[in-house]
């Protein structure tokens, strides 16, 4: 029998997710409750939401979207506490300590609040530099509280729930010179003695690119570090990052095609490596909602998930369960 579900046909080897937002539930709860075994909030536990004034948290709509997962029988990923985007200005006004003070309450809330409900977090995302200049991305939490801010936001967040996987979350993160910088991050954070459990690899990846062979070696180097990988925003966009055309209404003959390859082999990657790849999350459900519409080119349409605009499935998906 063909198993038409991605979380039953991966049972034996990793979590299989996707994203949600405050209408998902109604929008494409079919789809996610059909196939997914974890879900994460696209924006709702990012701190803009949480604590978007200084002393007021809403925590409504993620509290929400954490009971939709776990009535569903799904587990929640948190994303993201420490980030230079979506985190509001007011965080990093009044000076060092001010900042620290806002740093460590929004984590041990946070944490604390979702203790035992949310399996793990995005504890660090994109603390590191593209080019080849540095080191530490220059974030306002790198220049007013310096290089601690770091450990202060592991430590803090292990404090709140010692039992919540930690995770230091990237892009490029298969690109060979990022890729070393992470590993030398990394090991860094294990000599401290911090606490830090996996990487995160976002795979925000291209029908063309990144080569397999890369994506062999960065999961192979952080399994050498101890630790395990989540795939956290997974999408293979039909265009290529230089491509900026926007005259297409439907994909092009053999580009769906090709995206189904491409999904095939690489998903057969992350079962040969299923002691170490534990979940996959795409970053979107179905076709319909995705950021790529608008990034990196605003109003292009894009074609990046396993389900179509109609929510049916994509040769992608075929390909993903077809082994
Ligand atoms: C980064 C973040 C995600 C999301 C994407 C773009 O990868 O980690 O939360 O914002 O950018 O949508």
């Amino acid at each position: 029998m063909i198993i038409q579900s991605l979380k039953e046909r991966y049972k034996d080897y990793f979590d299989v997710g996707g994203i949600v937002w405050p209408d998902a539930p109604k929008t494409h709860g079919e789809l996610i409750k059909q196939h997914f075994s974890t879900l994460t909030c696209e924006n709702m536990m990012k701190p803009e939401h949480l604590l978007p004034e200084r002393g007021r948290f809403t925590f409504e709509e993620a509290d929400k979207l954490l009971d939709y997962a776990l009535q569903n029988g799904m587990k929640m990923r948190g994303h993201a506490l420490v980030w230079h985007n979506q985190t509001p200005g007011w965080f990093f006004e009044g000076g060092r300590d001010a900042v620290l003070a806002n740093l460590k309450e929004f984590i041990r809330t946070v944490v604390g609040r979702y203790k035992g409900k949310v399996f793990c977090w995005d504890a660090l995302n994109e603390v590191l530099v593209d080019s080849s200049g540095g080191f530490l991305r220059k974030t306002p939490y790198l220049e007013i509280i310096g290089e601690e801010y770091i450990d202060i936001a592991l430590q803090t967040a292990h404090d709140a729930d010692p039992d919540a996987l930690l995770f230091y979350n990237e892009y490029n993160e298969c690109e060979p010179e990022k890729r070393d910088r992470i590993v030398t991050f990394v090991k860094g954070l294990k000599e401290r003695g911090l606490p830090i459990h996996g990487i995160g690899m976002q795979a925000h990846w291209y029908n063309s690119n990144p080569d397999l062979d890369e994506i062999r070696a960065a999961i192979e180097q952080y399994a050498a570090l101890g630790m395990i990988v989540h795939v956290t925003e997974l999408e293979l966009s039909v265009f290529d990052w230089e491509d900026h055309r926007t005259d297409l209404k439907e994909p092009l003959p053999g580009m769906l095609e090709k995206q189904a390859e491409r999904y095939g082999e690489i998903f057969e990657l992350f079962r040969e490596y299923k002691d170490v790849v534990r979940c996959v999350t795409t970053w979107g459900v179905a076709d319909d909602y995705t950021w790529l519409d608008d990034f990196p080119q605003k109003g292009r349409k894009n074609w990046p998930l396993l389900f179509d605009v109609n929510h049916r499935s994509k040769p992608a998906l075929e390909r993903v369960l077809g082994f």
